[in-house]
């Protein structure tokens, strides 16, 4: 069946990946909850692939950091074809995520406009007028379980893909916030990351206004390790 424009009806034919009643933990350690077919990959030739800071990759679409939250997730993200991927930042220590809800549908009435937008009990019809808001707290798994998760996620890349770990720093007090991001980065290294990808980003988390004291606007950055 097809929306009025002709999309594919996605719910609740085809849920979402995620499943925002369940907690984040349960998402991570039982998701992605993927039920459809995996469709047959073509990969252009290789003299048509595209140079991404020094991989060849064979298209640049790709995931931000989020939604792939362990190595099933960029599994799956890869096997559907997107070639950059990224696995949702990490952190030096172990830190659970927010309790429910993590994520819940908006109404924007048509335009994106916070002071406009209320809760949406359901999601709506048509894919192209879904909206979310969220708030995770950026958890992050163990080190132990990271350093062999990060490498099995990156054992699910064919050529032409490449995957980059987001990593951020904790604040603790009487810690340097600067050495933990650092530590992050190490173990994102250490486990066998190609891209690192420095969160500058999260706000909601820690403080009011973004994780850190630096004055930092939304932005991400990343470097590619030889
Ligand atoms: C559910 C969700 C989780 C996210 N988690 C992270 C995260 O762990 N790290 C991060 O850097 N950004 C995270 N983001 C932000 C996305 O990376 C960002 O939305 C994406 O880059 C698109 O950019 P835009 O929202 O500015 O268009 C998350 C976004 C969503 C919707």
């Amino acid at each position: 069946m097809t929306s009025k424009n002709s999309l594919p009806r996605w719910y609740p034919d085809h849920p979402p990946l995620y499943d925002i009643e369940k907690t984040y933990l349960e998402n991570a350690t039982h998701g992605p909850f993927f039920s459809g077919e995996i469709p047959e990959r073509i990969f252009p030739p290789k003299e048509k692939w595209i140079d991404f800071l020094g991989f060849k990759i064979a298209s640049p679409l790709g995931v931000p950091a989020g939604p792939l939250l362990t190595a099933n997730w960029i599994k799956l993200a890869a096997a559907l074809g997107f070639d950059v991927v990224t696995y949702k930042t990490i952190r030096s220590q172990k830190h659970p995520a927010h309790p429910l809800p993590n994520m819940i549908y908006v109404n924007t009435h048509g335009d994106v406009n916070a002071q406009l937008a209320d809760r949406a009990d359901h999601p709506p019809k048509n894919i192209e007028e879904l909206a979310v808001t969220n708030s995770f707290g950026m958890p992050s798994m163990s080190p132990e379980f990271l350093m062999e998760d990060i490498a099995r996620a990156n054992s699910f890349l064919k050529p032409g893909q490449v995957m980059i770990v987001s990593v951020v720093g904790t604040p603790r007090p009487n810690e340097s916030f600067q050495d933990d991001f650092v530590e992050a980065a190490l173990l994102a290294k250490d486990a066998g990351a190609k891209i690192i990808e420095a969160n500058f980003s999260c706000p909601n988390v820690a403080k009011k206004r973004g994780a850190s004291t630096c004055p930092l606007k939304r932005f991400s950055k990343s470097v590619a390790l030889s």
